[in-house]
């Protein structure tokens, strides 16, 4: 295995593999493992891609979402991001599902409104536009390490509050459902999401985050938007380029994501699978105290 450094900082491209060596060999997964652990973003190209490959890569690395209610793939552990309809047909902008993929164009981090939060997403692209439709990464661990240290000894014990449907809301008054509403009630982490294999801590905010705790509301918005500007600067992007056969991996603890516009009458589909966190990979480190003792 090859580790090949793609962006500023963070995010490597991993050559000499593939997905199901990973999925069937205990060596491999651990590199591959340790890779993501110090690079945040890995990536594979030349996969030969199908649902089943990409289930038993990710499936490696720990449990399984399964696809909340309101996506197509519910109840299964694949999310279809796809601007195709049932009859094959590119939807219009205004449709919902052309509206979902423009939530995603907003900088965020996957799960962060779920119970139990992502430790990492594996995305794969299916049918790729001519032009445009890359997917873009900021590391949040070297956004963190920015910070003034004042900042960041406040920031650690400082709380978000993070909302699915707020990020929706962005878009479109009501593109979260109400059985979406129903389903996912806001979550409170911590604003800073400490790596248990390397110590280092990364900024735990993006587009799902709507308020600070026990602090007033304009003045948690003003330093929510100072952070994203911040970890969102010029040049502080890998900005991947989808080709057949990639699959890309990122850290949902220590990186942002958004997915970059195409033009809308070009049909895209992309297939996601989602790892939970575990104790294992830090998620005391960002519980509130409050739910510490209950959990
Ligand atoms: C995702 C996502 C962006 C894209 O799958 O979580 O945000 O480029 N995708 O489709
Ligand atoms: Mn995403």
């Amino acid at each position: 295995m090859e580790i090949a450094p793609l962006g500023p900082g963070f995010a490597a491209e991993l050559r000499g593999v593939t997905l199901a060596e990973i999925a069937a060999d205990d060596a491999a997964y651990k590199e591959a493992r340790a890779a993501l652990e110090q690079h945040s973003v890995i990536v594979f190209r030349g996969q030969e891609v199908t649902d089943e490959a990409q289930l038993a890569f990710s499936r490696r690395f720990g449990p399984l979402e399964i696809t909340k209610v309101g996506s197509l793939g519910a109840g299964t552990n694949l999310v279809i991001l796809s601007t195709i309809d049932e009859s094959g047909n590119v939807v219009p902008a205004d449709h919902r599902l052309a509206l979902r993929n423009k939530a995603n164009q907003l900088w965020h981090t996957d799960s962060t409104f779920k119970r139990v939060p992502a430790l990492a997403s594996v995305l794969s692209a299916r049918v790729i536009p001519v032009r445009g439709g890359e997917t873009e990464y900021v590391s949040t661990r070297l956004a963190w390490e920015r910070l003034e240290e004042v900042l960041r000894k406040q920031l650690e014990n400082s709380f978000a509050w993070h909302d699915y449907a707020h990020s929706r809301g962005k878009i479109a008054s009501d593109l979260a459902s109400a059985e979406e509403r129903a389903a996912l009630p806001p979550q409170c982490w911590r604003l800073a999401w400490k790596n248990p294999v390397n110590g280092r801590n990364a900024l735990y905010i993006a587009s799902h985050a709507y308020a600070i705790e026990g602090m007033e509301q304009a003045a948690a918005q003003k330093v929510l938007g100072e952070l994203m500007d911040a970890a969102t600067a010029p040049g502080l992007s890998y900005v991947h380029s989808w080709r057949k056969g990639d699959v890309v991996m990122w850290d949902n603890r220590a990186t942002m994501h958004r997915g970059r516009p195409w033009p809308a009458h070009e049909a895209r589909l992309m297939v996601r699978t989602t790892i939970s966190a575990t104790e294992a990979d830090g998620l005391a480190s960002v519980r509130p105290p409050s739910r510490q003792a209950a959990e």
